[in-house]
């Protein structure tokens, strides 16, 4: 308990899935949250559940991918706060299909919510990093950012981006005390995946080259993202962890 007692940490997509997750496990270690999200009701509940079990959290109506919403969301996370000292840039969409049947318009949509919405994040946030003294940013990107597959260009576009843009602002903030690393998820048991885990073949062909051969449950992230939330991880910037149950080592 208490490993990030009293750090203020802003989570993406924190609704439902590995976000919601990520939620629980660092309020359960002492953080004060700003949760955010498009879907209203669960996020509300979500901070709810937290503040009714004795920890601190206030949910925002977020559009990841909108820069006016980045700009109100720290304004009022810092005003509520004071400070913010951990960004979790969770929030993620998936569009599944071969190159020549994505749209210009699936295309832009993932680009928007996975890669400009990551970058808006690392961009405004920064300020608040610097009322703080410094901070961790932890980017999720996937095992689809380092390796290929059939049918997911757009997402894996995105999250190859994620990958470098990470390193990119490692390097950049470091001198503000600013720590920049990504995450890379397996096969996680979450609404994104929910569909293709619903029959044993297609779950199979989605655990690849997976050593684990099961999908992960969320919390199995989730503390990864604590140690790099927490000071633990305090020599680790521009750093990739890979939690995938080995997929991408064979
Ligand atoms: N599930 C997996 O197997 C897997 C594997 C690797 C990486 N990831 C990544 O992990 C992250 C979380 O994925 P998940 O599986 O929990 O997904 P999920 O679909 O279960 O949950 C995603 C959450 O993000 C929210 N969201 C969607 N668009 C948003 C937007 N524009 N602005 C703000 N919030 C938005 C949703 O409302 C939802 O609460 C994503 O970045 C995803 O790409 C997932």
């Amino acid at each position: 308990m208490g490993r990030i007692q009293n750090k203020v940490c802003l989570i993406t997509g924190a609704a439902l899935g590995m976000g919601r997750e990520h939620a629980l496990l660092l309020a359960e270690e002492g953080a004060r949250l700003i949760l955010t999200d498009i879907n209203t009701a669960d996020g509300e509940a979500i901070a709810k559940q937290i503040n009714g079990s004795g920890g601190e959290a206030i949910f925002i109506k977020h559009d990841a991918s909108s820069e006016e919403d980045w700009q109100h969301v720290v304004e009022k996370g810092t005003r509520h706060f004071g400070k913010i000292d951990v960004l979790v840039n969770n929030a993620g969409v998936f569009v599944l299909k071969p190159i020549q049947e994505t749209s210009t318009e699936e295309w832009d949509f993932v680009q928007s919510v996975n890669t400009r919405g990551v970058f808006f994040g690392i961009k405004y946030i920064l300020p608040a990093m610097q009322i703080a003294g410094g901070g961790s940013i932890i980017n999720i990107s996937s095992i689809y950012g380092i390796i290929g597959a059939p049918n997911a260009s757009a997402y894996q576009a995105s999250k190859g981006a994620v990958r470098l843009l990470t390193k990119s602002a490692a390097v950049e903030y470091a001198e503000f005390n600013i720590r920049v690393n990504s995450v890379h998820p397996g096969v996680i048991a979450t609404n994104m995946t929910k569909d293709l885990l619903a029959d044993d073949a297609t779950t199979e062909a989605l655990l690849g080259s997976a050593i684990i051969r099961r999908a992960a449950q969320p919390k199995e992230i989730s503390w990864g993202v604590l140690f790099l939330a927490s000071d633990e991880s305090s020599y680790m910037t521009g750093s990739e962890l890979v939690i995938d149950g080995g997929y991408t080592t064979t």
